[in-house]
């Protein structure tokens, strides 16, 4: 199915497609399809998103030439009741950058953009590490040490350190508000069970035993990903990003890695920067787009 489309909120192949299915399996979620002349020219879906109060992901997909002929309205509104009837308060979809008609299309509906995110890319081949030494040496003199979470291991109990110490900084992420902490139990299986997992690609920056700051890299089917970067709010603002995410690149590049890529809030200025100056290049991003009270919204008194 072409991927440019009026009512486009966000394309999907065969292959998200099925493995959505599996994902899906155990929350509440419906998948529809719109037929004409014997083909399928539409799809969409929604979905309670995982460990969200009531928020519900939602995509529409109409081929092109089958545009214009209110299909793209008539699954959005199955889509819809179904959600609200699951008790959806909250619904988000997503929209490519560029796309400006499907933008428009979600804004009639009462969507409103929240964020605006891009991935960006660091290509490996010539960068220099060299160029960012001298940072590391000052992090360095402030008393600060790079380890990384493998080598800091002393027992099950590390693993609850980490939670603790991870979850507060992750939630100050832009999107994280009003989303509720997973409990340890739940929490700690998604670790250590997630696709890739090597805790020795989760570099910490420590001062005094302390952690104070965190990088995470992982080998993904995409690619290298330096997913999430955290420093404790009181030693924000010291410098502590850049250095950290220097030495997340450094052990994605003695593990193979020929580049690296990394999604960004466009609004979130101090990781942009930081990216910037290790040399990423952005790709076309997309907007995040949410209505909320959907009960209010799709039945006003
Ligand atoms: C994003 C984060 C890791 C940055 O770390 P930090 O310690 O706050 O930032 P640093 O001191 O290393 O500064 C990095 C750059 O951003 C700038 N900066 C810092 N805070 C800023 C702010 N609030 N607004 C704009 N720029 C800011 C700094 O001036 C510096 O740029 P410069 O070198 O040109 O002077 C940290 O704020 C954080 O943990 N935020 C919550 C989690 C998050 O959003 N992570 C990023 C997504 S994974």
């Amino acid at each position: 199915m072409n991927q440019a489309a009026v009512a486009n909120l966000e394309p999907i192949d065969v292959e998200h497609f099925t493995s959505n299915l599996e994902r899906r399996k155990d929350i509440p979620h419906v998948s529809l399809v719109a037929c004409m002349d014997g083909n399928v020219v539409g799809y969409g879906d929604t979905f309670l998103i995982n460990n969200t109060p009531k928020h519900f992901g939602l995509k529409v997909q109409i081929a092109p030439e089958y545009q214009q002929l209110g299909l793209g309205q008539l699954l959005y509104q199955q889509l819809m009741d179904f959600a609200a009837l699951h008790g959806a308060n909250r619904i988000e979809s997503t929209v490519q950058e560029e796309d400006i008609q499907s933008l428009n299309w979600a804004k009639k509906r009462g969507f409103t953009i929240e964020h605006h995110t891009y991935i960006s890319t660091l290509d490996l081949a010539n960068w220099s590490h060299d160029n960012y030494v001298a940072e590391q040496k000052r992090v360095r003199s402030l008393g600060i040490r790079f380890s990384n979470l493998g080598a800091e291991i002393t027992g099950q109990e590390s693993f609850r350190r980490f939670y603790d110490f991870y979850l507060p900084i992750h939630r100050d992420m832009p999107g994280m508000a009003g989303i509720p902490y997973p409990d340890y139990e739940r929490w700690l299986y998604k670790f250590t069970k997630a696709p890739g997992y090597d805790p020795n690609g989760y570099i910490l920056a420590i001062h005094e035993d302390r952690w104070v700051g965190y990088s995470i890299v992982s080998r993904t089917d995409k690619g290298w990903l330096n997913a999430f970067t955290g420093v404790s709010r009181d030693y924000r603002g010291r410098g502590l990003a850049l250095p950290i995410k220097v030495a997340a690149i450094d052990y994605a590049r003695n593990q193979g890695a020929t580049s690296v890529y990394t999604l960004n809030h466009a609004h979130n200025d101090a990781i942009v920067k930081v990216n910037n100056k290790l040399g990423y290049h952005r790709q076309p991003g997309k907007f995040i787009v949410a209505i909320e009270k959907v009960q209010e919204a799709l039945y006003p008194r």
